[in-house]
């Protein structure tokens, strides 16, 4: 028995065609992914509309999925509107209005080798609700550092793939700046540069301007920054995709983390620790609270997410037919 005390309201998970009770596990520990990180994953949301819970931009996010499985070779035995009504499923049966949904693809149990050629690939979807990834107070800004270990590189791994093993990375990094006492990470790529959170990307406001990062940068292009560039572009206000650097965000009028689950969470300090990893200075963005223009995009998109201006609704697939 798994009991679900860190996953809140989730009653059962869907795999492989038919619902389970979610405190029932039913893998076998020499499943490959188990092993060697063999899988790969989607967040996604879904929030509460006048029409029921809707998950915002599913298609690109199962889009993504796919793209995933392929950089790490999977055969999936499933098309991408079998994965698109698994999840819409898994929302329904667990009587979600607000839902973090979680796919994954992994190669399962058949053999140990690195090459997983006896493995079958397996879907598996959960879902549960989950409040504000980086805390409850994170909307106040939060106080992240840039920690000593670069981001991979996109020279050797396309970035683009939520691959499971990558994430050890972001899991070792993660915690590691909060036993340097902050919140969150932020790494430089190779080069020096601002890459990304452990699982957000960056955005920096300068004289009204948002900046943000892309793929050469060693980032993985989330889909809440992809929405982000377009809907500040609609506000009236000017975006510009280059490379940032450290001078950029410690210089910030404003900055933020945005992804699937850390949503917009505006930063509020940053310390680096990259040239001397015992000692970082710390320096305050803007005047170490919420920036207005974060604020204010930060209610529009919340305001997107829920239905709430037609004009994007286009993003977003009702849970209920
Ligand atoms: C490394 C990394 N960067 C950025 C993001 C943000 O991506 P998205 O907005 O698609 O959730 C995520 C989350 O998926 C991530 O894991």
């Amino acid at each position: 028995m798994f009991p679900n005390t860190h996953f809140s309201k989730a009653k059962k998970y869907w795999y492989k065609g038919k619902f389970y009770d979610w405190s029932e596990g039913i893998f076998h520990p020499m499943i490959h992914a188990l092993h060697y990180g063999t899988c790969t994953f989607e967040g996604i949301r879904a929030y509460p509309t006048v029409n029921g819970a809707a998950i915002f931009r599913l298609k690109e996010h199962i889009d993504r999925f796919w793209h995933s499985a392929e950089v790490v070779k999977m055969t999936v035995p499933y098309s991408k509107e079998d994965i698109m009504e698994a999840c819409k499923l898994t929302v329904r049966e667990n009587e979600l209005d607000s839902a973090y949904i979680r796919p994954l693809l992994f190669y399962s149990y058949g053999n140990l080798g690195l090459v997983p050629k006896f493995c079958p690939v397996e879907l598996l979807v959960g879902a549960w609700e989950w409040g504000a990834y980086l805390g409850e107070k994170a909307d106040q800004g939060v106080e992240a550092c840039i920690v000593p270990n670069r981001r991979i590189h996109i020279s050797q791994l396309d970035l683009s793939a939520k691959l499971g093993g990558v994430y050890v990375q972001s899991t070792i990094n993660g915690i590691e700046a909060r036993e340097r006492g902050y919140d969150e990470a932020i790494f430089l790529n190779l080069e020096g540069r601002i890459a990304e959170g452990p699982g957000e990307n960056i955005f920096v406001i300068k004289d009204e301007v948002f900046h943000t990062n892309n793929r050469s940068e060693s980032i993985l292009e989330g889909i809440t920054r992809t929405s982000l560039l377009e809907i500040a572009a609609n506000l009236g206000y000017k975006t510009k995709v280059a490379p940032i650097l450290k001078e950029d965000l410690f210089n910030a009028d404003e900055a933020f983390f945005c992804g699937t689950a850390a949503e917009i969470t505006p930063i509020a300090k940053v310390a680096d620790f990259s040239d001397n990893p015992k000692d970082g200075s710390v320096y305050t963005i803007g005047d170490g609270r919420p920036g207005q223009i974060t604020t204010r995009i930060a209610t529009v998109f919340r305001e997107v997410v829920r239905g709430q201006h037609p004009e994007y609704h286009k993003w977003l697939t009702y849970v209920k037919d």
